[in-house]
């Protein structure tokens, strides 16, 4: 009924009136002061004072003020209780937030840093957008969504990222596409239930749509794209900073998407360039290499590797022969046979090819089996005589692939084998030279997809072709100095010449 204003009035009046009489005074209502004068004057209703009270009036006047000092004090109390009150609210709220938006970081990173060890180098980032959405979608508690990327200035045009839960497809919605830009322009939050959205409908896409919010992403204080999240449950309830912070965590996922994807081209690059070089030293020998590279893949797809070490396997396939690079083109294309010497020197490339990639610290994890890659399953092998399990697994499927290869190629001495007649070698001499494991999936894994007869040799030509090299090279002289009958040389052990001459 009264505020805090009155009601501390009223109480002073009282306390005021209560220490009077008490004191001795003879209190009465008086309208206006001339009344009071009359009172005395008149002997009527007023304030009097007792001669023999007089004396207590400088004690009266202290409790007074006494009183009304401590009134003032309760109020004061009373205020800053409240706004202690409120406070305290609003600091739980932040709190709250905070925690959410931790909590979400943290899941997030928790799940970004699963998806790299799975996927490894050369995957991952073009997953991260969805795994964005998705949780983005958990945490809102939506049932479909989708990321947009804001392409080159302003809100226009964009480019759909990733979407999940939508029947149709979101581009074609009006209402996704209305409040996307909305947010972009506006750079806020941007949250419309059933009653706004009625009148945008336009599509099949928009009927599934009852309530929509649309956060934008930033990315170093750059808008770089915007979450829109549709059907919430709990639609107008989440907390702005939640959703600030949602934005701002996918925009730095995403950022970190890209620099990994330019260090995932680095990757690649320095793969490429010393495949490259394999092939500058003989095409051959490079188009071997991408056969094998190719076997691998499908073997240890066959193996049920994770992808991560996939991914190593097929580069390290690609770059088993890198250490060839290293060896002298007298001994790599001699005619005939190598001398012990000679041989001793080809048995060198996979020790310096394994030096090579470790000097690249994101392919230093190729050089085991690059090193290992012509151990024999039997003990038999080089450089180390490793035998059984003792070779890494990617060194014995590099092995089968790299003898499959060799015996599926033409050589000038000889036609190719075809396939069944390579599987059939390879499965004879599974259990001494190969791993049994490995050649029963790499057999099976052949003869299910017979690998493809040509094999494209990207890259190459860039090189080959380039005038500059052309003009360089002396009328008339081959490319790599010598006949192709050397190659026997280059893949050594594992030919069909290896299989009939030396194993006999
Ligand atoms: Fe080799």
């Amino acid at each position: 009924m009264f505020n805090d204003k009155h009601s501390s009035k009223i109480l002073l009046a009282l306390v005021a009136i209560l220490l009077l009489v008490t004191t001795g005074y003879l209190v009465v209502l008086a309208a206006t002061g001339y009344d009071l004068i009359d009172f005395n004057a008149l002997d009527g209703p007023g304030i009097g004072i007792a001669d023999e009270r007089r004396a207590l009036l400088p004690y009266a006047l202290a409790a007074l003020v006494a009183a009304i000092l401590a009134i003032g004090l309760w109020v004061r109390d009373r205020r800053v209780e409240g706004a202690d009150s409120a406070s305290s609210s609003e600091l739980q709220r932040a709190l709250r937030s905070r925690d959410t938006s931790r909590a979400f970081a943290r899941r997030l990173s928790t799940q970004v840093d699963e998806l790299r060890s799975e996927v490894g180098m050369l995957g991952g980032a073009e997953n991260l957008p969805e795994l964005i959405l998705q949780l983005s979608l958990e945490l809102v508690n939506a049932d479909r969504g989708a990321i947009f990327k804001r392409k080159g200035a302003g809100s226009e045009p964009r480019q759909l990222v990733t979407a999940l839960g939508f029947d149709g497809d979101p581009r074609h919605s009006a209402i996704v596409n209305r409040f996307a830009v909305q947010a972009m322009d506006r750079d806020a939050i941007v949250c419309h239930g059933r009653d706004v959205l009625e009148e945008h409908r336009e599509s099949s896409v928009d009927e599934e749509i009852e309530n929509v919010t649309a956060i934008p992403i930033f990315v170093r204080d750059e808008l770089d794209g915007v979450v829109v999240c549709a059907n919430s449950e709990t639609f107008g309830s989440h907390d702005e900073d939640v959703l600030i912070a949602l934005g701002d965590q996918a925009g730095a996922v995403l950022k970190n998407a890209d620099l990994h994807g330019e260090l995932r081209d680095s990757y690649v690059a320095t793969v490429r360039m010393l495949a490259e070089a394999i092939r500058v030293k003989d095409p051959h020998l490079g188009s071997h290499s991408e056969d094998v590279s190719g076997y691998v893949g499908r073997v240890a797809e066959g193996l049920g590797l994770d992808p991560k070490r996939r991914e190593e396997l097929v580069c390290a396939s690609l770059l088993h022969d890198i250490g060839k690079i290293g060896i002298s083109e007298r001994i790599l294309l001699k005619p005939g046979r190598l001398n012990a010497e000679e041989f001793g020197v080809i048995q060198l490339h996979p020790r310096i090819g394994s030096r090579l990639v470790q000097q690249v610290p994101s392919l230093a994890p190729l050089a085991t089996f690059i090193l290992h890659h012509h151990e024999r399953y039997d003990g038999s092998g080089y450089p180390a005589g490793l035998k059984g399990e003792e070779i890494p697994l990617g060194a014995r499927v590099i092995g089968v692939a790299d003898a499959f290869s060799a015996m599926t190629s033409d050589r000038p001495y000889r036609g190719r084998m075809s396939l069944e007649e390579a599987c059939e070698e390879l499965e004879r001499h599974a259990g001494t030279q190969f791993d049994p494991d490995v050649v029963r999936i790499f057999a099976d894994e052949a003869r299910l997809r017979p690998p493809s007869e040509s094999e494209a040799e990207p890259g190459l030509g860039s090189v080959l072709d380039d005038p500059e090299f052309q003009a360089r090279r002396p009328e008339g002289e081959a490319l790599l100095g010598g006949p192709r009958d050397l190659t026997d040389h280059l893949t050594l052990l594992y030919t069909h010449r290896y299989f009939h001459e030396v194993v006999g």
